[in-house]
């Protein structure tokens, strides 16, 4: 009897394996993979910068800070305009460095500044509370005000990628990168 219950198990069982194994299927299908459509939604949605490919898109674009927060920034140089070509305060060599008076207004001080020395390096020698945040030229932290027309009468910097040209006619600089070339009157804490 327990014999016959056993080999009656088996042939339902066997019985159920071929005829799951003909059914046809629910119809069910993976989804298609869109995977490489939303890196490229993502790459197209990203600043293009002067990086190279790929790590510019990696790490998010290279553009200044403030055009990926706000869209447009304050600092950001307008279209068409040109970023001022970089000085090296590193190509001047120790018998062509030169001393000049740069009077801090705001501090009440003048102080001897090298033409390889930044105005912020100067000021904070001086133990003078100066503002600033990329020390870079990439922001407008650092920015202050040079009395008596264009900065770049004034000064030349190694970097700057906020001052527009008009902002720089205006007197504006940026002291962790401008270095002196003359004597002049300097406000700290002045942005555009
Ligand atoms: S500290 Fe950012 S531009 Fe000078």
């Amino acid at each position: 009897m327990v014999q016959t219950l056993g080999v009656a198990l088996g042939l339902a069982m066997t019985l159920g394996a071929v005829v799951l194994h003909f059914a046809k299927g629910t119809g069910w299908e993976a989804t298609e993979d869109i995977s490489q459509d939303v890196l490229e939604k993502r790459a197209a949605s990203v600043p293009e910068t002067d990086f190279p490919e790929p790590y510019n898109r990696g790490i998010g674009g290279g553009a200044p800070a403030g055009a990926i927060a706000t869209g447009e920034s304050e600092g950001e140089l307008a279209e068409g305009e040109e970023e001022e070509a970089g000085f090296d305060p590193d190509a001047i060599s120790e018998d062509e460095v030169e001393y000049f008076e740069i009077e801090f207004a705001k501090e009440g001080e003048t102080i001897e500044v090298a033409n390889n020395e930044t105005l912020l390096e100067a000021g904070e020698d001086e133990g003078y509370d100066m503002p600033y945040a990329c020390r870079q030229g990439q922001c407008l932290s650092c920015a202050g005000h040079i009395d008596g027309g264009p900065a770049s009468d004034f000064i030349q910097h190694s970097n700057n990628e906020t001052l527009s040209d008009d902002e720089m006619e205006k007197g504006y600089c940026l002291t962790c990168t401008a270095y002196p070339t003359t004597d002049f009157t300097l406000e700290t804490g002045e942005q555009p």
